[in-house]
């Protein structure tokens, strides 16, 4: 049976800010008068999601995606709407609330600065009340998976992005959430770290059925983990279904930005189309209805001394702008 543990009803969230003209006498000016401006960043979200469901967040840059987690996890609270999250009102019940979700915020460190990120499990540890054993076996079993037991002894301030991650995740997971938003988690993880923590997710989904909402801006993350992926744009929710639906229909792109050695000349492609043309280098956009990427690569190879070959997927502005089209058809 399922069981619906985030419900959200119109959610809305405005921000004012401060806003004033650049130079000196504009600053001088604007202690006297102050300028407000007022920002929807969410203008009514309607979502929910089932227990044990990974389910991707995704949208262009200040679509509202860390705006809704800020509010589902009780940091913010809305201006309108409902949300009931595992039976609690968030930023109302907070100190009990958390006991029951884990928030990982990739942009900003939760872990204390000068300390190393022992200390902060430690003191997570006395925090959720994690009885000795289970903490020391849990945090053993995430330190293998997330290969950081060389670096938790270390102060915070001197770790790197990725490894800050690592065990900011570690720290929000320890106390065994049944719901965890991860806000961009993989920034700043190498490729190798990208795949192990996504595999974490999925056994931590498997095992003990805790549902995530995860932002991303890489949709690998999201191939590999989200079966279900919600789309946001202008505080909207534009999309909201299986990935597969947006696979089919919307990602029928990718982009090839291919570095040669010397001028790539005479490159002609059935479904490609040069975006950009460097001194040693094209950016193609590929039709994948047209072709397979794998003949345009081997036409590339062939044809061309081809030093490096980066893909990317259809961008999701792209994805965003024929959501639209298909909805005003
Ligand atoms: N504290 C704040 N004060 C004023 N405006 C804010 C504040 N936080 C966010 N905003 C605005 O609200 C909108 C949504 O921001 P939000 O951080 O939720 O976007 P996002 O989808 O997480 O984007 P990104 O992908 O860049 O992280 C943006 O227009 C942003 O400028
Ligand atoms: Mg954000």
């Amino acid at each position: 049976m399922t069981q619906n543990i985030i419900e959200v009803k119109n959610l809305k969230k405005m921000y004012k800010t401060h806003e004033r003209e650049p130079g000196l006498i504009n600053a001088a000016k604007s202690i006297f008068k102050r300028n407000y401006r007022i920002d929807y960043a969410l203008r009514g979200i309607n979502l929910s999601i089932n227990k044990g469901e990974i389910v991707g967040f995704i949208g262009p840059n200040g679509a509202g995606k860390s705006t809704t987690i800020k509010i589902l996890s009780g940091i913010l609270y809305p201006d309108e709407g409902e949300v009931n999250v595992l039976g609690f009102v968030p930023w109302k019940e907070r100190v009990k609330y958390v006991q029951n979700i884990g928030v990982v915020f990739g942009q900003k460190t939760q872990l204390w600065w000068d300390l190393p990120a022992i200390d902060t499990f430690e003191l997570n540890k006395d925090l959720y009340k994690i009885p000795k054993e289970v903490f020391k076996r849990r945090l053993k079993f995430m330190m293998k998976v997330m290969n950081v037991e060389r670096v938790i002894k270390k102060p915070v301030r001197d770790l790197s992005l990725g490894e800050r991650m690592k065990c900011q995740t570690i720290a929000a997971l320890l106390h065994k959430p049944k719901l965890v938003f991860l806000d961009e988690p993989t920034i700043g993880l190498d490729v190798v770290a990208k795949e192990r923590y996504r595999n974490f997710i999925l056994e931590t989904n498997e095992r003990f059925g805790t549902t995530f909402l995860i932002t991303t801006h890489d949709m690998q993350d999201v191939e590999k983990l989200c079966k279900r992926v919600i789309i946001i744009n202008h505080g909207k929710i534009v999309y909201d279904g299986p990935l597969k639906e947006i696979k089919e229909k919307y990602m029928t792109t990718k982009i090839l930005d291919v570095k040669f050695d010397g001028k790539p000349v005479g490159f002609k492609c059935k479904g490609c189309i040069v975006l950009k043309r460097g001194r040693c280098g094209l950016k193609i956009k590929v039709d994948l209805s047209k072709k397979k990427i794998r003949d345009v690569i081997d036409y590339l190879i062939g044809e061309f001394e081809v030093l490096d070959i980066n893909i990317q997927d259809t961008p999701i502005e792209e994805i965003i702008q024929k959501i639209y089209q298909e909805k005003n058809d």
